[in-house]
């Protein structure tokens, strides 16, 4: 079983995944950790001092990688489905699982929590919400390839990875 977590920053993939992996005795990835692991340097430091062009193809090798693998659980980066043709790699190789929650619950999700975040750390109040609704507007048509949909805005954790287990029952 390989199972792979989509969605906007801030909606959980990071917690999810590890627990979802144990419950389910999978391996687990964090594309992000993967990626730090390979650059030496943390994810803000890659983008800001490399930019984020050279970011998104050491992603796309680092998802490569990974998809090749067997029995596991991938927390993938929030741009990750939404650049070249990763969702389909993502689609062919795993089952994919978009955590959605709507703008306004992203947006308390993240406010205060953006400072590890390059792409919104310079944000906050109106401007981080006008964000977050445009460029999830933009990314949705990739997150909605998601061969699975979770509306996990009202769901607790547990909730949201028994959901996803129903989906995983071989
Ligand atoms: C990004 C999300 C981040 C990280 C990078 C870019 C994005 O991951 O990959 O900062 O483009 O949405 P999280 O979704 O884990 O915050």
């Amino acid at each position: 079983m390989k199972i792979s977590l989509i969605g906007y920053m801030g909606s959980g993939k990071s917690t999810i995944g590890p627990e979802l992996a144990v419950l389910s005795g999978l391996d687990y990835y964090d594309l992000d950790k993967e990626i730090e692991k390979h650059t030496g340097y943390t994810i803000t430091e890659t983008i800001f001092n490399k930019g984020e062009l050279y970011f998104r193809q050491i992603e796309r090798d680092i998802l490569k990688e990974i998809l090749a693998k067997n029995n596991f659980v991938l927390s993938t980066g929030g741009g990750t489905p939404c650049y070249y043709d990763n969702i389909d790699l993502i689609n062919k190789a795993s089952l994919s699982v978009y955590l959605q929650y709507s703008v306004k619950d992203l947006f308390e999700r993240l406010k205060g929590n953006t400072a590890e975040r390059p792409l919104i750390a310079h944000l906050e109040g109106e401007p981080l919400l006008e964000y977050i609704g445009k460029h999830v507007f933009e990314r949705s048509v990739y997150y909605e390839k998601a061969t699975v949909l979770i509306r996990a805005g009202k769901l607790s954790k547990l909730e949201i990875i028994k959901e996803i287990k129903n989906y995983t029952h071989e």
